[in-house]
């Protein structure tokens, strides 16, 4: 017989069906047993008489524990007026067993599983991620964030967007953020680091002449780490040939108000378009680059985004020498270009660099770039930045700039704290399906862990007595 899903019988009252799912929850009554069903679509209560059930099973009947894997045929009957639950969405029915099978036994979960964990201890969950994946908040927050990224992803296709993968095993950037490395086996001494962000190898793809690009990218960054920040993390990478600064904010506006309709309709946008401040007004108004702008800071449902643009390009890093702000590759915004090429009151040029926060949230950024290689290598000058250290670190770049780069830019939204934010959750844990702890261990897999002399040795890493 098929599999009938929790979710569907509903509207399958009188027919015989086939169950397979977890025991939420049992009530033994003595003459009677009460099991709460569960599968990805939610809960149903099975009533199990031993009259209805042959009599070999009646053993297997008592057996039955939280979390057990059973299969259940039985019948769909409609609960009376009287016992209907209205707290699960199955409440106006009940599956009668007609026949139960035992598919595997489960040890008692370390915490409830039907009911909500946001109050147990972390490092437990984390242990048993696959256990608290289970219950229902996080069933909904994981297939909120599948839903969230289908339909960016949708959206991007349908205007002409190719979705390409970029490598993990890289070079090293100086992007801002301290990078994992990655000892090479065979080339000893010689070591990959892994994407801070794909920035480097989008460009790249535009001057490919790809045009359009997307990705729901993994980047990883060996940061301290806060509740909005993993080592590693998830951005909506994108990046596009032939457009200024408004086209890719009209362009990334759409697609967030889209984005909300299709997937948290209950939630209102306080104001569309989304307000725009420059770095200025917000450090003026607000004194703090991603502000709060919510009416009602206590509403649920209330998301309130805006756009912080013109921020500075580079500000001074402390030696007496000058860094950037936000990215090396953004393109001074048109009015600044001359200064920047004379390299004049460098202090005062805006960059054509954008924010888009949400309730307080930095929940992606991104610039129009230096696509000229002479503007890109004055910037690297400005910074400080010697000949040889320029070639070294960015000569593959200059290098591929002077074979026709069009002029592009892009941005890369962080998906995990639009889904956090979207899910109303307070921290990004609660939205990845397997993170890391606040100190950047993966308490499942028991990560990071020692490696055995013969790894260390092949990889040509000595430690440190
Ligand atoms: P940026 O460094 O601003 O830009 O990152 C873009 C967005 O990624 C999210 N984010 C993070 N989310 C979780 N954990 C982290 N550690 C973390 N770090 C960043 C934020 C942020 O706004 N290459 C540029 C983008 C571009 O210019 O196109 C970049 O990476 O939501």
């Amino acid at each position: 017989m098929e599999r009938t899903l929790i979710s569907e019988t509903i509207s399958s009252v009188g027919k015989s069906v086939r169950l397979c799912g977890w025991v939420n929850s049992r009530r033994d009554m003595g003459k009677v047993i009460f099991v709460d069903l569960r599968d990805r679509t939610g809960i149903v209560q099975v009533v199990m008489v031993p009259a209805e059930i042959p009599a070999e099973q009646h053993e297997l009947m008592k057996e039955i524990r939280s979390e057990f894997v059973l299969e259940i045929q039985g019948e769909v009957v409609a609960r009376n007026a009287k016992s209907i639950n209205p707290n699960i969405k199955t409440g106006t029915v009940e599956i009668l067993a007609k026949s139960i099978a035992i598919l595997n036994r489960a040890k008692t979960p370390p915490f409830e599983l039907d009911k909500d964990t946001s109050g147990i201890n972390e490092e437990v969950r984390l242990k048993y991620r696959y256990l608290d994946l289970r219950t229902e908040r996080m069933q909904k927050n994981i297939r909120l964030r599948d839903a969230i990224i289908t339909r960016f992803r949708d959206f991007l296709h349908a205007r002409q967007f190719c979705e390409i993968e970029t490598p993990y095993l890289t070079k090293g950037t100086p992007e801002g953020a301290r990078e994992f490395i990655v000892p090479s086996r065979l080339h000893p001494g010689n070591f990959y680091v892994l994407p801070q962000s794909p920035q480097q190898f989008k460009q790249l793809l535009m001057v490919g002449g790809m045009e359009k690009y997307f990705q729901i990218a993994r980047c990883f960054r060996d940061e301290d780490q806060r509740g909005d920040r993993q080592p590693e993390f998830t951005q909506l990478d994108m990046e596009m040939s032939f457009v200024e600064q408004e086209d890719v904010l009209q362009l990334v506006e759409e697609m967030m108000i889209d984005m909300v309709k299709a997937t948290a309709p209950e939630k209102r946008i306080q104001q569309i378009p989304f307000p725009r401040l420059t770095y200025k007004e917000a450090m003026e108004k607000y004194n703090s680059d991603k502000p709060d702008l919510r009416e009602d800071k206590n509403d649920p449902n209330l998301l309130a985004f805006c756009w912080v643009i013109d921020f500075p390009f580079f500000e001074q890093d402390g030696n007496g020498g000058w860094t950037f702000t936000h990215n090396p590759f953004s393109a001074p915004q048109p009015e600044y270009m001359e200064q920047l090429r004379e390299k004049r009151d460098v202090g005062s040029i805006l960059a054509a660099q954008y924010d888009i926060v949400l309730n307080g949230y930095e929940v992606g950024g991104g610039s129009i770039r230096n696509h000229r290689p002479e503007d890109l290598k004055t910037v690297f000058e400005i910074m400080g930045a010697s000949e040889e250290e320029i070639q070294t670190q960015y000569g593959h770049m200059l290098e591929a700039f002077e074979y026709g780069a069009p002029p592009h830019g892009g941005i890369a939204p962080g998906v995990d704290r639009i889904v956090m934010i979207l899910a109303n959750e307070p921290n990004i844990r609660e939205v990845i399906p397997i993170p890391k702890t606040g100190d950047a261990r993966d308490l499942m897999m028991d990560a990071p862990s020692p490696l055995p002399a013969k790894a260390l040795a092949e990889a040509n890493i000595r430690l440190k007595a």
